[in-house]
């Protein structure tokens, strides 16, 4: 199924994934999906037309017909337009965050975005940020890596992460939406969060970047991806 290689990073929300992604597609020269900001677009598109985030239907028709462009800047960044509109900050908000997860809890909105996930696989590579990369979307990916930390840990990572965009974060706050957020995302019926079966799964709550990107290239190169 898959035509490129495929390296899978899942795990929940704050855990590091979009830095580690970031870096690894960056240092490979490989392609980047962020499918988080997929599932953050259709909750936006969702909000700018006046659709309930459970109305499924409706919300399933807006993720299949997104129109998105993602434009690369540099130093890795990407801004994101959504109907023609500069969103690259908007999504990020911790309200989208969860936002996105009532609207990825939907089974017909998942169905609508597998394609589009799945045609990030182009040569050399992808990079595959999220919560079901290595059980959903590329099951037959070569490296598969589940990162987390605890809840704490991630919720002062997302709040220093905030505060270097100059966004203005509560840590308690961030933290509630964190565990209200795993609990969503772990429960779903379907494609909940949990490692795949052949994941590596790296604790990353006492490790620096720079360790977790270690233990990552050490995966590619077992899998001889490098
Ligand atoms: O990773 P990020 O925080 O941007 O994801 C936002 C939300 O989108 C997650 O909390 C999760 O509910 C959902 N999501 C998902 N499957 C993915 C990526 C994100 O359900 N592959």
């Amino acid at each position: 199924m898959t035509q490129a290689p495929v390296l899978a990073i899942d795990g929940p929300g704050g855990a590091g994934k979009g830095t580690i992604c970031q870096l690894v597609a960056k240092k490979l020269g490989w392609h980047l999906l962020d499918s988080g900001a997929l599932y953050r677009l259709t909750a936006l598109a969702a909000s700018k037309h006046g659709v309930a985030l459970d109305n499924e239907e409706s919300v399933a028709v807006l993720a299949k017909h997104l129109d998105v462009q993602f434009i690369p800047q540099d130093e890795g960044l990407v801004n994101t337009i959504l109907e023609g509109e500069d969103v690259s900050l908007n999504i990020r908000t911790e309200e989208v965050g969860s936002m996105a997860s009532k609207v990825a809890a939907l089974p017909a909105v998942r169905q609508a975005l597998l394609e589009r996930q799945r045609d990030f696989a182009q040569s050399p590579g992808v990079v595959a940020d999220g919560r079901d990369m290595g059980t959903v979307v590329f099951p037959d990916a070569p490296v598969k890596i589940y990162l987390t930390a605890s809840a704490e840990e991630r919720a002062k990572r997302r709040f220093l992460q905030l505060q270097e965009k100059g966004v203005d974060g509560d840590i308690e706050a961030i933290l509630k939406d964190i565990q209200e957020r795993d609990e969503r995302d772990m429960n779903r019926e379907v494609a909940p969060l949990k490692p795949a079966v052949d994941s590596l799964v790296v604790e990353s709550t006492n490790m620096s970047i720079e360790q977790v990107l270690d233990v990552v290239m050490t995966e590619l190169k077992r899998a001889n991806l490098v």
